[in-house]
């Protein structure tokens, strides 16, 4: 039986365009103004090609209004009260309720994308989102206390989602307090446009949301602004990676929500008509626009075939087609651009030796249509299995057992999602934990919530939008106090001489301590240790780059020490403050002699942070989150992998411990650089750490020169997150070198008061993990 045409009215949205006359414009302090070039681009209907209009192109003079409106209604906006902020979110989702039809048919035609999803799917998500961040700012006090609003944030955003994203963006950061400066993609921003005009009408204050649009160069213009406090970018590896390196040293927050190469892993015994549905909801979903596609199809051996030919079956009844019919499945690719980037694909996906598979129907001609591609026999390392193709192409592969099914889903530089078949609980959730993504659908796929955070693991950016996750990338924690240096000059005239210590003899010099050993340096060098009188107190072996290369691979070793129970965990912490607190005297002279400082305080309070830290390893607990399907989302806090910590110059011994400690407190491996004007005081921890019942590899320390043994590690690919403290130099080259594999990085150019309280906590624990949010459906 045939389906007959059943077109959405488009009316409304034509209607809306009509008064436009074809030409839009920025909407900036609350008016709208004409691009200053003058300049305007086409936004065309992908499902026929014919235009909707001529798009405003953003320039500087743009850019610059729109940050400074975002900048002049920040202080009144962030001094409303929570409930006020409230009623503003409020009165947003209320308002994109009331005209969801509207908006989701210009969506549609902007986009190309199906009224069935933008219906269904795009506009009520939209409401949802902001009416749960309403939530949160009215909770923002009680709930962040202590924390600020970041400023001025500039968002950009793609075009695959684009309301979505924009409320992905806009929402979180309003309910915290800021002002937003928003570019959406060039291909989709009329419905941004027509966003701005509902939130005018709803009474949002002038300034609080600009819209600026135009291409790529816009969006250059608004990360490199000075007055913008913070860039929140959705898009390509490729871009965030540029913006990582251009918002390096600036000082801006930096969210980047990246690419994708998903895997959908079907284990033999999961219910095979429900996979082939899954699928259909993970690759052929918004034509395979989507960063979390599931696109990559690993299936069990034994059911492949059978797999394969019920999807095939499947493939050959999708409709792709005219996206206002409410009948279609599948609708229109976004650009030109985007289609010959498909085209080429999996012609390249031919050429290497794969099978493609297409059902025998043919698109329609007069848009931008594709297919749904399969392809089978493909070879783990082909193009088409590790390049984000983004269009309704998934390609096969197959597995034998669950540990090579977590190689294959692990065997690529994205982490941003993955969906697990299997009718057996415990594997799913044994599995879920093993790939490297923020996100895991068991027996799901692509579903989204506010109340759950989203976000990517290694190349697939960092950062979370929706839920508490989200709220924290929009918010300033309250600072830590910088350290008194009137106190320690002063300290520093009274400094024991050497002579008053006991010293230990220069042969002595301590070597490196990596994989748990006590190695000798690659290049035998060693370097001085003063006190501040210039006296020598001792030397240290002096690391170069193949040490710190030796060093990540014995954390790397080491990586089951995230597998121990947080109380396992915490009895080695306490057994090193055991240990440590027997060598308290010597080290505190030690530390006295080096610095100046007050020794026998530093070794206490580092004792005390060993404790907070051991406190924490079994009660930094993630959350059961209430998403609105039936069934919950586990939010887990996972170790990051293998942190790279460049410990201050002040403080040696506690700066080195308030970083190493929540570090292997949340089951990750370190790799640290000690101060180096004092780097006795951690190298004195050898023989502590050496009793103390921790796993080889999981603390290693390379002294040496800081700067370049800190290069070694923001360069190493095999490094995911670095944590500097030092130059504003140097911690600008350790964010521009990050962007090789999306570390995520902490850098603090001030000498901190490791003393105060806020030095501990959870702020740290935070940036020592990453969350991850398993779904898991319930129901028969
Ligand atoms: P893109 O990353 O170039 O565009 C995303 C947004 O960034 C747009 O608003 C664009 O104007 C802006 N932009 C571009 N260059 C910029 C720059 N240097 N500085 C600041 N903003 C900039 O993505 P594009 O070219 O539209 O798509 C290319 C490929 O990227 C796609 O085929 C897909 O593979 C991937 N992509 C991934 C997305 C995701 O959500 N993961 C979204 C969009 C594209």
């Amino acid at each position: 039986m045939e389906f007959g045409p059943a077109p959405e009215s488009d009316a409304p949205a034509r209607a809306w365009l009509a008064k436009h006359a074809g030409s839009f414009k920025h909407y900036i302090g609350g008016h709208w103004s004409d691009p200053q070039s003058g300049e305007r681009f086409e936004s065309i209907d992908p499902s026929t090609g014919v235009s909707l209009g001529r798009v405003a192109q953003g320039s500087a003079a743009d850019v610059d209004a729109a940050v400074k409106a975002a900048r002049a209604a920040y202080p009144a906006w962030a001094a409303l009260s929570p409930h006020a902020r409230a009623r503003h979110l409020y009165a947003l989702a209320r308002t994109v309720q009331k005209h969801s039809r509207f908006l989701a048919v210009l969506e549609t035609l902007d986009n190309g994308k199906t009224i069935r999803e933008t219906r269904d799917i795009d506009v009520p998500l939209v409401a949802r989102h902001f009416y749960h961040h309403a939530g949160w700012a009215q909770l923002r006090d009680t709930e962040f206390p202590g924390y600020a609003p970041v400023g001025v944030v500039g968002q950009i955003i793609p075009w695959n989602f684009p309301l979505l994203m924009m409320a992905w963006k806009i929402a979180p950061a309003l309910a915290a307090g800021n002002t937003v400066v928003l570019k959406p993609a060039e291909f989709t921003s009329l419905t941004a446009i027509a966003f701005a005009e509902l939130a005018h009408e709803a009474g949002l204050p002038p300034g609080v949301l600009n819209i600026v649009t135009g291409d790529g160069s816009t969006g250059k213009l608004l990360v490199d602004h000075p007055g913008v406090d913070k860039i929140a970018f959705t898009g390509s590896t490729e871009v965030g990676k540029q913006i990582r390196r251009a918002t390096a040293g600036s000082g801006k927050k930096l969210s980047l929500e990246l690419g994708g190469k998903s895997p959908f892993i079907v284990f033999d015994d999961a219910d095979l008509d429900s996979v082939v549905e899954g699928v259909v909801d993970a690759i052929w979903f918004n034509q395979g626009q989507v960063c979390c596609a599931g696109s990559r199809l690993l299936v069990h051996e034994g059911i492949a075939d059978t797999l394969t030919a019920k999807l095939r079956a499947r493939m050959e009844k999708l409709r792709v087609g005219a996206p206002l019919d409410k009948s279609m499945d599948i609708g229109a690719i976004v650009a030109p651009s985007q289609l010959e980037r498909i085209t080429a694909l999996v012609k390249q996906g031919v050429d290497d030796g794969a099978q493609m598979w297409q059902p025998s129907w043919a698109c329609p001609t007069d848009g931008y249509f594709y297919p749904p591609t399969l392809f089978t026999g493909v070879s783990p390392s082909a193009t088409i299995a590790q390049v984000e193709i983004f269009g309704p192409v998934l390609v096969s592969m197959t597995f034998r057992t669950p540990s090579e099914a977590v190689a294959l889903a692990n065997n690529t530089p994205y982490g941003l999602a993955a969906s697990v078949w299997t009718e057996n609980i415990n594997l799913a959730l044994d599995i879920a934990p093993k790939i490297k993504a923020g996100v895991v659908w068991v027996n799901s796929s692509n579903l989204f919530d506010a109340a759950v955070g989203f976000g990517g693991y290694r190349e697939s950016g960092f950062g979370r939008e929706g839920g508490r996750e989200g709220m924290y990338e929009y918010l300033h924690a309250p600072a830590i106090p910088l350290a008194d240096v009137r106190v320690a000059a002063k300290t520093r005239a009274v400094a024991p001489t050497p002579a008053q210590t006991s010293l230990p003899g220069i042969d002595r010099t301590p070597k490196l301590f990596i994989g748990g050993k006590q190695s000798r340096p690659d290049a035998g060098g060693s370097r001085r240790i003063e006190s501040p009188s210039g006296a020598l107190i001792g030397e240290v072996a002096e690391g170069n780059r193949k040490d710190i290369r030796n060093a990540v691979e014995a954390a790397h070793a080491a990586s089951g020490w995230s597998r121990m129970s947080g109380h396992a965990r915490a009895q080695v912490l306490y057994f090193i403050a055991e240990n440590l607190a027997v060598r308290a005297g010597e080290l505190a002279s030690r530390i006295a002699s080096m610095t100046g400082g007050d020794g026998a305080r530093e070794v206490d309070a580092s004792l005390s942070r060993l404790f907070t830290y051991a406190a924490w390893t079994d009660k930094y607990d993630g959350a059961v989150h209430d998403p609105s399907i039936r069934g919950v989302a586990l939010a887990m806090h996972e170790p990051m992998g293998v942190i790279g910590i460049v410990a201050p110059n002040e403080s040696p011994l506690l700066g080195f411990i308030s970083l190493v400690a929540p570090a292997i407190a949340m089951g990750n491996t370190v790799v640290a650089i000690p101060s180096e004007r004092a780097a006795l005081a951690a190298t004195d921890l050898y023989s502590v750490l050496e009793t103390s019942d921790l796993p080889d590899g999981v603390v290693n320390i390379v002294t040496g020169p800081k700067d370049v043994l800190a290069m070694t590690l923001a360069e190493h690919d095999d490094v995911n997150a670095i944590w500097y403290h030092g130059s504003a130099e140097g911690g600008a080259a350790i964010e521009r070198a990050s962007a090789s594999n999306m570390k995520r990085t902490v850098v603090e150019s001030s000498a901190l008061d490791w003393y105060h309280a806020r030095a501990e906590g959870p702020v740290f624990l935070r940036e020592a993990t990453q969350v991850k949010n398993i779904w898991i459906p319930y129901g028969e």
